[in-house]
């Protein structure tokens, strides 16, 4: 039986929050018990080890040969064969443990090239079903309580394999009119993907995030969101917090912060609700 439970963010749009995201709430349900194992699949840059302060002691060794295998290893052809023969351990050498507790995936400059590579591959399924496969086969047995994935701002190749994966999408939103319109397309998106592949994916959390509530506007924006996404809108939001930023830049999250500000200690309970309602729709999808 598998009891290691996957959510990813994805939203087609750069900025709005997904590597925040997936940090705070990977933290978030490590407090809240759950053993979790973050992977960066969202681009080479490293941004979610860059949250963790990981990435610059990671990126040296990718000038060494010690970087291979690697996260875009285990999309390759050759994947099952390069893992036996490298052992039971093989997962471990991609793993890395972050200090602020959830393990973590950092990108490679190889997922650059990926898209293309998956690209090739004639079969669709095949083509959009390694990535599971490697959950499947390689991860699920670590017995993790959850795996979060962060995907690229984009929909490639790569973000259907993480979508397929994990058979839902956590996306953080901006209040605006564009925005609201981004959402829409994003469920299209996901009813366009489950219809052609015979694939379910559910929209399990959307997380408005930077909100800015001395707006009206904003307020505004929030109700109709609720209203729009019923089942799937967090129970909080995450509101504008410049310790967040500021966190991020010093590579860590806001639950990390000696003295967090008003609003970032509001984040950091939102990202504790956020974690527990997340848990409940992965373990029973809601139908958003
Ligand atoms: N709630 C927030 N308050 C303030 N800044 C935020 C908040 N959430 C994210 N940010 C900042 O917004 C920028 C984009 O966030 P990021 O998570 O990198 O987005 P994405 O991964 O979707 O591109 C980063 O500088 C991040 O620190
Ligand atoms: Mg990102």
């Amino acid at each position: 039986m598998n009891d290691t439970y996957r959510a990813a963010a994805f939203l087609d749009k750069g900025g709005t929050g997904k590597t925040t995201t997936v940090a705070h709430l990977a933290v978030a349900l490590e407090e809240l018990g759950h053993r979790v194992l973050a992977i960066d699949l969202a681009g080479k840059q490293g941004d979610l080890a860059k949250h963790f302060g990981v990435w610059h002691e990671y990126r040296d060794q990718v000038t060494d040969d010690e970087a291979w295998p690697n996260i875009s290893t285990v999309f390759d052809d050759s994947w099952g064969t390069i893992a036996s023969k490298l052992g039971e351990t093989v997962v471990d050498d991609l793993v890395i443990e972050t200090e602020e507790a959830p393990s973590l995936i950092p990108a490679h400059p190889g997922l650059d090239t990926l898209d293309s590579a998956l690209g090739n591959i004639d079969d669709a399924r095949d083509r959009y079903t390694r990535f599971e496969q490697f959950l499947t086969d390689f991860v699920d047995p670590l017995e993790y309580d959850v795996v979060l994935l962060d995907l690229p701002g984009l929909t490639n190749n790569i973000t259907y394999n993480g979508l397929w994966a994990a058979g839902n999408a956590i996306t953080p939103v901006e209040m605006g009119p564009f925005e609201a319109e981004q959402a829409a397309a994003l469920r299209r998106d996901l009813d366009k993907i489950a219809g052609n592949f015979s694939v379910q994916i559910d929209l399990s959390l959307i997380l408005p995030n930077k909100v800015d509530t001395r707006t009206t506007l904003a307020e505004e924006y929030l109700a109709s969101f609720a209203d729009t996404y019923g089942d799937a809108i967090a129970p909080d939001y995450i509101p504008y917090s410049q310790d967040i930023r500021n966190a991020a830049q010093r590579g860590m999250t806001a639950f990390e912060l000696d003295s967090p500000s008003a609003t970032a200690q509001d984040a950091c309970e939102a990202y504790l609700t956020a974690a527990e309602t997340l848990m409940t729709r992965v373990k029973e999808p809601v139908d958003a």
